[in-house]
Protein backbone atom coordinates (compact mmCIF):
# COMPACT_ATOMS: atom_id res chain seq x y z
CA UNK A 1 0.00 0.00 0.00
CA UNK A 2 2.87 2.54 0.96
CA UNK A 3 4.43 2.40 -1.84
CA UNK A 4 1.16 2.78 -4.26
CA UNK A 5 0.49 6.31 -2.96
CA UNK A 6 1.48 9.18 -5.88
CA UNK A 7 2.18 12.50 -4.25
CA UNK A 8 0.07 15.61 -4.28
CA UNK A 9 0.43 18.90 -4.78
CA UNK A 10 -0.09 21.45 -1.79
CA UNK A 11 -2.41 23.11 -3.86
CA UNK A 12 -5.00 19.60 -4.27
CA UNK A 13 -7.58 19.64 -1.47
CA UNK A 14 -7.26 17.68 1.00
CA UNK A 15 -9.79 15.03 1.25
CA UNK A 16 -10.79 13.06 4.71
CA UNK A 17 -11.59 9.64 3.03
CA UNK A 18 -7.76 9.69 1.02
CA UNK A 19 -6.52 10.85 4.45
CA UNK A 20 -8.49 8.40 6.53
CA UNK A 21 -7.52 5.71 4.21
CA UNK A 22 -3.75 6.55 4.08
CA UNK A 23 -3.97 6.52 8.28
CA UNK A 24 -5.75 2.98 8.03
CA UNK A 25 -3.40 1.25 6.05
CA UNK A 26 -0.92 1.91 8.77
CA UNK A 27 -0.87 -0.12 12.15
CA UNK A 28 1.07 2.79 13.93
CA UNK A 29 -1.97 5.20 12.74
CA UNK A 30 -4.80 3.19 12.38
CA UNK A 31 -5.24 2.21 16.30
CA UNK A 32 -6.11 6.21 16.54
CA UNK A 33 -8.55 6.21 13.74
CA UNK A 34 -12.13 6.21 14.40
CA UNK A 35 -14.47 3.76 12.36
CA UNK A 36 -15.20 5.71 8.77
CA UNK A 37 -16.60 5.42 5.68
CA UNK A 38 -17.63 6.89 2.66
CA UNK A 39 -21.66 8.08 3.61
CA UNK A 40 -24.32 5.97 1.44
CA UNK A 41 -27.54 4.01 2.08
CA UNK A 42 -25.33 0.42 3.30
CA UNK A 43 -22.87 2.54 5.44
CA UNK A 44 -25.33 4.50 6.94
CA UNK A 45 -26.98 1.56 8.01
CA UNK A 46 -24.36 -0.51 9.32
CA UNK A 47 -22.63 2.58 10.93
CA UNK A 48 -25.63 2.85 12.65
CA UNK A 49 -26.14 -0.20 13.97
CA UNK A 50 -22.46 -0.42 15.51
CA UNK A 51 -22.66 3.05 16.95
CA UNK A 52 -24.66 4.83 19.52
CA UNK A 53 -23.03 8.25 17.76
CA UNK A 54 -22.15 8.84 14.64
CA UNK A 55 -21.07 12.72 12.62
CA UNK A 56 -21.36 12.92 9.13
CA UNK A 57 -18.55 15.60 7.54
CA UNK A 58 -18.34 16.97 3.72
CA UNK A 59 -15.06 14.75 2.69
CA UNK A 60 -13.31 18.14 1.50
CA UNK A 61 -14.84 20.09 3.97
CA UNK A 62 -13.48 23.20 6.37
CA UNK A 63 -14.43 25.31 9.47
CA UNK A 64 -16.71 22.63 10.86
CA UNK A 65 -19.08 23.32 8.17
CA UNK A 66 -21.85 20.85 6.99
CA UNK A 67 -21.40 18.74 10.31
CA UNK A 68 -23.62 16.82 11.72
CA UNK A 69 -23.80 14.40 14.95
CA UNK A 70 -26.76 11.88 14.49
CA UNK A 71 -27.67 9.87 18.24
CA UNK A 72 -29.63 6.96 18.53
CA UNK A 73 -31.77 6.73 21.82
CA UNK A 74 -34.62 4.31 22.43
CA UNK A 75 -36.38 3.93 19.65
CA UNK A 76 -35.33 7.66 18.24
CA UNK A 77 -32.68 9.35 16.01
CA UNK A 78 -31.98 12.80 17.23
CA UNK A 79 -29.76 15.17 14.82
CA UNK A 80 -27.68 18.28 15.25
CA UNK A 81 -26.15 19.83 12.25
CA UNK A 82 -22.91 22.64 13.50
CA UNK A 83 -24.82 25.81 12.31
CA UNK A 84 -28.25 25.53 14.07
CA UNK A 85 -29.14 25.12 17.73
CA UNK A 86 -32.10 23.10 16.67
CA UNK A 87 -32.55 19.75 17.38
CA UNK A 88 -33.95 17.51 14.69
CA UNK A 89 -36.00 13.96 15.75
CA UNK A 90 -37.04 10.83 13.65
CA UNK A 91 -38.69 7.65 14.71
CA UNK A 92 -37.53 5.38 12.04
CA UNK A 93 -34.56 4.75 10.10
CA UNK A 94 -36.21 5.40 6.65
CA UNK A 95 -37.49 8.76 7.28
CA UNK A 96 -33.67 9.80 8.83
CA UNK A 97 -31.99 8.74 5.95
CA UNK A 98 -34.51 10.34 3.44
CA UNK A 99 -33.68 13.81 5.18
CA UNK A 100 -29.62 13.20 5.73
CA UNK A 101 -29.98 12.07 2.20
CA UNK A 102 -31.10 15.04 0.75
CA UNK A 103 -29.03 17.29 3.13
CA UNK A 104 -25.88 15.76 2.12
CA UNK A 105 -26.57 14.95 -1.36
CA UNK A 106 -24.67 18.05 -2.67
CA UNK A 107 -21.01 16.56 -2.16
CA UNK A 108 -19.21 13.57 -1.12
CA UNK A 109 -19.54 13.10 2.82
CA UNK A 110 -17.91 10.77 4.90
CA UNK A 111 -19.82 8.78 7.89
CA UNK A 112 -17.85 8.53 11.18
CA UNK A 113 -17.82 6.64 14.47
CA UNK A 114 -18.68 9.57 17.31
CA UNK A 115 -16.01 9.87 19.69
CA UNK A 116 -17.54 11.27 23.35
CA UNK A 117 -14.53 13.87 23.89
CA UNK A 118 -16.59 15.87 26.88
CA UNK A 119 -15.84 17.98 29.77
CA UNK A 120 -17.00 16.80 33.31
CA UNK A 121 -19.59 19.66 32.25
CA UNK A 122 -20.49 18.36 29.43
CA UNK A 123 -18.76 20.34 26.78
CA UNK A 124 -17.08 18.96 23.35
CA UNK A 125 -13.82 19.74 23.39
CA UNK A 126 -11.14 18.77 20.80
CA UNK A 127 -7.35 19.37 20.45
CA UNK A 128 -5.57 20.70 17.93
CA UNK A 129 -1.88 19.53 17.62
CA UNK A 130 0.29 21.55 15.26
CA UNK A 131 3.51 19.69 13.34
CA UNK A 132 6.45 21.17 11.30
CA UNK A 133 9.34 19.57 9.63
CA UNK A 134 12.84 20.74 11.31
CA UNK A 135 15.57 19.42 9.91
CA UNK A 136 14.23 16.41 8.19
CA UNK A 137 12.44 15.32 11.55
CA UNK A 138 8.75 15.85 12.39
CA UNK A 139 8.06 17.89 15.79
CA UNK A 140 5.28 19.12 17.46
CA UNK A 141 5.19 22.65 17.99
CA UNK A 142 2.21 22.96 20.19
CA UNK A 143 -1.20 21.85 21.27
CA UNK A 144 -4.12 23.43 22.12
CA UNK A 145 -7.40 22.51 23.21
CA UNK A 146 -10.85 24.03 21.05
CA UNK A 147 -14.15 24.20 23.80
CA UNK A 148 -17.30 24.13 22.02
CA UNK A 149 -19.80 26.69 23.26
CA UNK A 150 -22.11 25.09 25.44
CA UNK A 151 -24.57 22.56 23.54
CA UNK A 152 -22.33 22.97 20.27
CA UNK A 153 -21.63 19.86 18.14
CA UNK A 154 -18.24 21.27 17.35
CA UNK A 155 -15.57 23.14 18.76
CA UNK A 156 -14.20 25.80 16.26
CA UNK A 157 -14.02 29.05 16.68
CA UNK A 158 -15.87 30.25 13.88
CA UNK A 159 -18.91 28.92 15.50
CA UNK A 160 -18.87 29.62 19.39
CA UNK A 161 -15.84 27.54 20.35
CA UNK A 162 -13.11 28.90 22.33
CA UNK A 163 -9.36 28.01 22.29
CA UNK A 164 -7.69 27.35 25.48
CA UNK A 165 -4.12 25.66 26.72
CA UNK A 166 -3.80 22.11 27.24
CA UNK A 167 -3.03 22.58 30.64
CA UNK A 168 -6.17 24.37 31.54
CA UNK A 169 -7.91 21.67 29.85
CA UNK A 170 -6.52 18.92 31.87
CA UNK A 171 -6.78 20.66 35.17
CA UNK A 172 -9.86 22.54 34.86
CA UNK A 173 -11.90 21.02 32.65
CA UNK A 174 -11.54 16.88 32.83
CA UNK A 175 -9.99 17.26 36.81
CA UNK A 176 -6.81 15.46 35.63
CA UNK A 177 -4.26 14.22 38.24
CA UNK A 178 -0.51 14.70 37.14
CA UNK A 179 -0.36 10.97 36.81
CA UNK A 180 -3.59 11.14 34.05
CA UNK A 181 -1.87 14.39 32.54
CA UNK A 182 0.99 12.41 31.93
CA UNK A 183 -0.14 9.19 30.43
CA UNK A 184 -1.97 10.84 27.82
CA UNK A 185 0.65 13.26 26.79
CA UNK A 186 2.66 10.54 25.99
CA UNK A 187 -0.10 8.60 23.70
CA UNK A 188 -0.47 11.59 22.53
CA UNK A 189 3.08 12.25 21.06
CA UNK A 190 3.13 8.77 19.76
CA UNK A 191 -0.48 9.46 18.10
CA UNK A 192 0.17 13.03 16.37
CA UNK A 193 4.09 11.66 14.88
CA UNK A 194 2.55 8.62 13.49
CA UNK A 195 0.17 10.57 12.06
CA UNK A 196 2.23 12.71 10.28
CA UNK A 197 5.04 10.28 9.72
CA UNK A 198 2.34 8.50 7.59
CA UNK A 199 0.26 11.10 6.00
CA UNK A 200 3.74 13.32 4.89
CA UNK A 201 4.63 11.04 2.36
CA UNK A 202 2.08 11.61 0.08
CA UNK A 203 2.58 15.32 1.12
CA UNK A 204 6.49 15.39 -0.09
CA UNK A 205 6.31 19.36 0.08
CA UNK A 206 4.20 20.00 2.82
CA UNK A 207 6.46 21.22 6.09
CA UNK A 208 3.59 21.59 8.32
CA UNK A 209 0.68 19.60 9.66
CA UNK A 210 -2.56 20.01 11.96
CA UNK A 211 -4.03 16.79 13.50
CA UNK A 212 -7.57 17.39 15.01
CA UNK A 213 -7.86 14.86 17.67
CA UNK A 214 -10.99 13.87 20.25
CA UNK A 215 -9.95 12.37 23.70
CA UNK A 216 -12.47 10.49 25.32
CA UNK A 217 -13.98 9.65 28.72
CA UNK A 218 -11.76 6.07 28.93
CA UNK A 219 -9.18 9.05 28.09
CA UNK A 220 -8.51 6.99 24.42
CA UNK A 221 -6.58 9.32 21.84
CA UNK A 222 -8.41 9.72 18.48
CA UNK A 223 -7.69 11.27 15.41
CA UNK A 224 -10.60 13.21 13.73
CA UNK A 225 -8.23 14.20 10.57
CA UNK A 226 -5.31 15.42 9.45
CA UNK A 227 -5.39 19.12 7.99
CA UNK A 228 -2.90 19.76 5.13
CA UNK A 229 -2.87 23.92 5.62
CA UNK A 230 -3.74 24.05 8.94
CA UNK A 231 -3.72 27.92 9.83
CA UNK A 232 -3.21 29.13 13.62
CA UNK A 233 -5.07 32.54 13.35
CA UNK A 234 -8.61 30.96 14.53
CA UNK A 235 -6.76 28.61 17.46
CA UNK A 236 -3.63 29.31 18.99
CA UNK A 237 -3.32 32.83 18.16
CA UNK A 238 -6.71 33.45 20.39
CA UNK A 239 -5.22 31.62 23.42
CA UNK A 240 -4.91 34.57 26.02
CA UNK A 241 -0.92 33.47 26.87
CA UNK A 242 0.34 33.76 23.06
CA UNK A 243 3.86 31.82 23.84
CA UNK A 244 2.44 28.49 21.65
CA UNK A 245 1.42 31.07 18.54
CA UNK A 246 5.08 32.93 18.70
CA UNK A 247 6.59 29.63 18.93
CA UNK A 248 4.97 27.91 15.86
CA UNK A 249 5.33 30.90 14.20
CA UNK A 250 9.19 30.84 14.61
CA UNK A 251 9.02 27.25 13.99
CA UNK A 252 7.39 28.08 10.36
CA UNK A 253 10.96 30.47 9.35
CA UNK A 254 12.89 27.54 9.54
CA UNK A 255 10.50 24.66 8.68
CA UNK A 256 11.20 22.93 5.18
N1 LIG B 1 -15.95 11.49 14.98
C1 LIG B 1 -16.22 12.59 15.69
N2 LIG B 1 -16.73 12.48 16.95
C2 LIG B 1 -16.99 13.59 17.68
N3 LIG B 1 -16.79 14.85 17.23
C3 LIG B 1 -16.32 15.01 15.99
C4 LIG B 1 -15.99 13.90 15.15
N4 LIG B 1 -15.53 14.37 13.99
C5 LIG B 1 -15.54 15.70 14.08
N5 LIG B 1 -16.02 16.11 15.27
C6 LIG B 1 -16.18 17.51 15.72
O1 LIG B 1 -16.37 18.32 14.57
C7 LIG B 1 -15.27 19.23 14.40
C8 LIG B 1 -14.87 19.35 12.96
O2 LIG B 1 -14.49 18.11 12.43
P1 LIG B 1 -13.29 18.01 11.39
O3 LIG B 1 -12.09 18.62 12.00
O4 LIG B 1 -13.19 16.61 10.95
O5 LIG B 1 -13.86 18.89 10.16
P2 LIG B 1 -13.47 20.32 9.55
O6 LIG B 1 -14.64 20.79 8.80
O7 LIG B 1 -12.18 20.16 8.84
O8 LIG B 1 -13.35 21.26 10.79
P3 LIG B 1 -12.27 22.32 11.29
O9 LIG B 1 -11.75 23.06 10.07
O10 LIG B 1 -13.12 23.16 12.20
O11 LIG B 1 -11.23 21.55 12.01
C9 LIG B 1 -14.16 18.67 15.27
O12 LIG B 1 -13.32 19.70 15.69
C10 LIG B 1 -14.93 18.02 16.40
O13 LIG B 1 -15.29 19.01 17.35
MG1 LIG C 1 -10.67 19.86 11.66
Amino acid sequence: MKGDIMPITRSQVKSKTMVAYILQSHDKSNIYLPDIEVLNQRNFEEMLEKHETVYLKPDRGRKSKGIIRIRRTEGLYLLRKSNEELEYKFDSQPSLWSSVRQWTSHTRYVIQQGINSVTKDNRYFDLRCHALRIHGEWVIGGICARLGSPGNIVTTSHIGGTPILLDSLFTDFLGYSKEDQDQVMEILQDCILNAVNVVSPVYPRNWEFAVDIGLDTDKRVWIYEVNNEPLIRGNFKLLTDKKLYEKIRYLRTIAK
